[in-house]
């Protein structure tokens, strides 16, 4: 019987960020709890297919994966043969229906769905958090993704795994309002630049600062209060973009400022409207469903190529038809 399991994940947007490690921690340890909603449409496709023979392979969007992605994933792969026990090969093919690496979570949900589809290929039964704790060392963010109800997540960081906060119809208006800022890949991935932020001088109050804002942003999503989150969570990524800045490195681009300068000018009209962003030049405004037209303009006309709304989303969900495989050079 061919080994083989395809599931689909969402990415996740974090409400509260994950940046920056400790060194003493364990891999993509947080520094803080933090807070994320599943994001509805946004789909990664991923199927996993074991072999005694050849080598791991991991093709995305129809291309091999590049040297240095391959590194990543296939020390990945080792790490959950470690944890899991086996010993087969991986040939794992994915699809995004989104742009990759660009800063709208791919690698959460892609490191998600390479744990799922991987242990179920092995037809090993295991529990949601413990998935979520392994998912956390490909990418820290992949640990939110994993949670099968899917809404808001909470990673919590003693406990080293995401659990649902509440399902998705806890809070139906609640949107998401992605500006899309790049078609393009970034050059420096998250974990490389969270390194870098140690040795800012910013550090110090990016740790004492975080847990207010996290605990603002539970209360907020329990309490179906936009206003509370919007503000800790703009908070939040104002400061964590600052110390990203003072590390040389920056994520945002000619299209980025000018539309979160449009969301604070639309705020200022009694807008309930508040900007969050990632490692990647997208503005990703949060919003109640009646103010999605007028989020929208202003993004486009502030320099948006296009935008995507979206609400929380559904968890993963295993399927039944596989993605096929891929020949690769390495494989
Ligand atoms: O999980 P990583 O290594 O892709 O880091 C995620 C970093 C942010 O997206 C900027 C914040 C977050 O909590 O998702």
């Amino acid at each position: 019987m061919e080994r083989v399991a395809t599931v689909e994940v969402s990415p996740n947007l974090a409400l509260n960020k994950y940046w920056g490690t400790r060194d003493n921690m364990p891999k993509n340890t947080a520094l803080h709890n933090n807070v994320a909603v599943h994001l509805d449409g946004l789909r990664t496709t991923t199927t996993v297919r074991l072999s005694d023979e050849g080598k791991d392979s991991f093709v995305i969007n129809g291309k091999p994966v590049s040297d240095k992605d391959f590194e990543r994933h296939a020390k990945f792969i080792d790490y959950l043969r470690g944890e899991l026990g086996f010993g087969s090969r991986v040939n794992l093919v994915s699809q995004n229906n989104y742009p990759t690496s660009a800063g709208l979570a791919s690698s959460a949900a892609g490191y998600a769905a390479e744990t799922l589809a991987t242990v179920k290929a092995l037809d090993l039964e295991l529990p949601e958090t413990r998935l979520s704790y392994l998912a956390r060392s490909g990418s820290g963010s992949a640990c939110r993704s994993v949670p099968y109800g899917g809404g808001f997540i909470e990673w919590i960081v003693k406990e080293g795994y995401a659990r649902q906060l509440a399902p998705p119809e806890h809070w139906p208006d609640f949107r998401v309002v992605v500006g899309v800022a790049s078609e393009g890949e970034k050059e420096i991935s998250s974990q490389e630049a969270m390194k870098r932020t140690r040795q800012s001088p910013l550090f110090e109050k990016w740790l004492s600062n975080g847990e207010d804002d996290y605990q603002q942003i539970r209360r907020g999503v329990l309490n179906k209060d936009i206003h509370a989150v919007g503000e800790a969570a703009e908070r939040n990524a104002r400061r964590m973009h600052r110390l990203i800045r003072s590390t040389g490195v920056t994520y945002w681009n000619a299209q980025s400022w000018p539309m979160a300068d449009a969301v604070e000018a639309l705020r200022d009209t009694g807008t309930e409207a508040w900007w969050t962003s990632d490692a990647g030049p997208h503005i990703k405004v949060f919003c109640l469903q009646p103010d999605v037209p007028v989020v929208e303009k202003t993004l486009r006309e502030s320099g948006a190529l296009r935008t995507i709304v979206s609400k929380p989303g559904e968890g993963p969900m295993y399927a039944d038809t596989h993605l096929p495989p891929v020949k690769t050079l390495s494989a």
